[in-house]
């Protein structure tokens, strides 16, 4: 059976409590806690350094911790995020001058290493790298803000990448990320993905845990047909 991880996403959660926060949707069902960082140049937005993530696991998160840069320049950051708590980290192919060197030092570190692929971007880019990947991350919305509604035709994007995947390397997981939510989490399943980032779905609701109760009632349903 196919196994699936909820990855809610801490851009949406109330950052006046973000401890209690994460405690809570861990609690509720979350797999792996989605790390949006944003340096206001890459994206125009500003988040969460490496001092937030050490908090995080100061506070008692133990739960994975998937960093997503959304930084122009990422070497300097990966070893400060991957000594704070770091387990996946991924960057957008423009933001490394030296893609391979820059996967080399995520693991290097310790960490799982991913190339995060936005809407508009071709996916020639990955072919190159299918070896030194241990995540691909899609973007289904443009990145920078939550609450952006799923760009339909990344579902087919979705689905290419699944086929290259089982092609070459079957352990690589697929992550998709941006405007996921309970009436479209089946067909982003169907298309392939294994990883759902998953925003203000989760973190605007009121019961945390009963949207994402939702959420796996949706995807265990998959498993059944
Ligand atoms: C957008 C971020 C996403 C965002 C998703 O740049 O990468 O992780 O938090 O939020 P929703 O699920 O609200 O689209
Ligand atoms: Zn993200």
């Amino acid at each position: 059976m196919k196994n699936f991880f909820i990855a809610p996403s801490i851009l949406s959660a109330d950052c006046s409590k973000l401890g209690q926060d994460v405690a809570d949707v861990l609690r509720a069902g979350g797999d792996i806690i989605h790390f949006d960082v944003m340096d206001n140049h890459y994206v125009p937005n500003l988040t969460f350094g490496p001092m937030v993530l050490k908090s995080l696991r100061k506070y008692g998160i133990q739960a994975p911790i998937d960093v997503h840069l959304m930084v122009n320049c990422v070497d300097n950051l990966i070893p400060l995020f991957a000594k704070a708590g770091a387990d996946f980290i991924t960057f957008h192919p423009e933001s490394s001058k030296n893609i391979i060197g820059t996967l080399s030092l995520i693991k290097q570190c310790g960490c799982k290493a991913g190339l995060a692929i936005n809407p508009n971007t071709s996916l020639n880019i990955l072919s190159d790298f299918m070896d030194h990947l241990d995540i691909i991350l899609l973007m289904s919305v443009m990145p920078g803000f939550s609450g952006q509604k799923f760009i339909l035709p990344v579902l087919r994007k979705i689905d290419y990448v699944r086929k290259k995947i089982n092609e070459v390397n079957a352990k690589i997981l697929l992550e998709v990320d941006g405007g996921i939510n309970v009436n479209n989490i089946a067909n982003v399943a169907c298309a392939g993905a294994d990883i759902f980032v998953i925003g203000s779905c989760i973190f605007q609701s009121n019961n945390y845990k009963y949207t994402i109760d939702m959420i796996k009632k949706k995807l265990n349903a998959l498993h059944k047909k």
